[in-house]
């Protein structure tokens, strides 16, 4: 090759070298391979040589011309390349680093309590199944084994709404998420093990009831279900939420009109003092029974083959035993000096293992 030539490579390739930013390779390949670059330069001078130089050096320019052509493109992907890993390198975040500015916000006790039931119930094998705020009579009432002249009904009285389009019956703001239940069944049959966690709804206002609060429902059909089952599983619940591994727990008669029997659930706590599983008094906090075979079988199961128990609780009334929130209504009243007392660090979120 041509003294010329062999310069011209040596000059490019340094050059290529000591470019790295796609600017300066560029500025390398324009220079080079461009309309006024040097190697087309001396591409246009071949005509100025004799026939028999032209052709030897021709040959000498096209070879030198891919292989810088060939040079050129290779390190044009390596200094992309360089440019990947180094904003792969300052972009690099780790999620798992704890935050340089401190967290503003909380998450609400309701929010909070609603994942603490439902890791409890998790470990127990249960899932969490929702349905409509917005719900039939027939799931909310007459399903659950609370016919329209049923006096349960008027206890609680709801919000009823127009019937949807094409139909006949006034739909109603669920007055509990036992309609969830009915659903459940008849979407998915049995065997079931469901927790429904959600908004409620009933025609109530004053310092200890509010119009929308939240329930958390459970259901569990199997075959071979027990009282003893309800029970051992709402005690183990009860122990775990209340981090009191002793607390007395006691199951009083009642009446639901789709359990039978039906129990309230109390536990133990001191009137004075507030104190939970200390001292001589009693507090309910759950709905609980056996569920009833008429219920059973709206929902198409055979109440011979299947047995289930049924719970309801109300998430303000936990949320407001544990953590010694005094007001109902200020759950409700976004006031963020109340949110920053009460409320839950988002870094820590609700798990079995710290406990609660
Ligand atoms: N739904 C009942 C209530 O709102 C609670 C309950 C649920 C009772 C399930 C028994 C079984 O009062």
């Amino acid at each position: 090759m041509a003294n010329d030539l062999e310069t011209l490579k040596r000059e490019t390739l340094s050059a290529l070298t000591a470019a790295h930013t796609q600017v300066e390779w560029d500025a390398v390949r324009v220079s080079t391979l461009g309309r006024s670059g040097k190697l087309t330069a001396l591409l246009r001078q071949l005509g100025s040589f004799s026939p028999q130089e032209r052709k030897e050096r021709g040959q000498s320019l096209n070879r030198l011309r891919d292989e810088l052509t060939a040079l050129i493109e290779e390190r044009g992907k390596e200094i992309e390349e360089e440019a990947l890993q180094q904003r792969l390198q300052q972009e690099r975040v780790d999620v798992t680093q704890p935050p340089t500015v401190p967290v503003q916000g909380k998450i609400h006790p309701i929010s909070r309590t609603i994942e603490e039931i439902t890791t409890i119930f998790s470990a127990m094998n249960f899932r969490v199944a929702e349905g409509p705020d917005v719900e039939t009579q027939w799931h909310n009432f007459s399903a659950l084994n609370t016919p329209a002249h049923h006096p349960a009904r008027t206890e609680q009285d709801t919000f009823y709404l127009p019937p949807e389009a094409g139909k006949e019956e006034a739909r109603v703001l669920r007055t509990q998420t036992s309609g969830v239940q009915i659903r459940t069944m008849l979407d998915d049959g049995a065997p079931v093990r469901i927790i429904a966690p959600g908004r409620t709804y009933r025609a109530d206002h004053d310092a200890t009831h509010s119009p929308m609060f939240h329930q958390c429902e459970g259901l569990v059909v199997e075959e071979g279900i027990t009282l003893g089952h309800l029970k051992g599983c709402l005690i183990e619940f009860l122990r775990v939420f209340f981090n009191k591994p002793e607390l007395p727990v006691r199951f009083r008669a009642s009446y639901f009109p789709f359990t039978e029997p039906s129990m309230e659930i109390d536990i133990g706590w001191s009137k004075t003092s507030g104190e939970i599983g200390a001292g001589a008094d009693w507090l309910e906090v759950l709905g609980a029974g056996m569920v009833h075979p008429r219920v059973l079988a709206n929902c198409g199961l055979d109440p011979q083959r299947w047995q289930g128990f049924a719970f309801g609780m109300g998430v303000e009334r936990l949320a407001m035993l544990k953590n010694g929130i005094p007001d109902l209504r200020s759950f409700y009243e976004s006031d963020l000096r109340w949110l920053r007392h009460y409320g839950f660090s988002a870094l820590s979120p609700a798990t079995l293992t710290e406990g609660f």
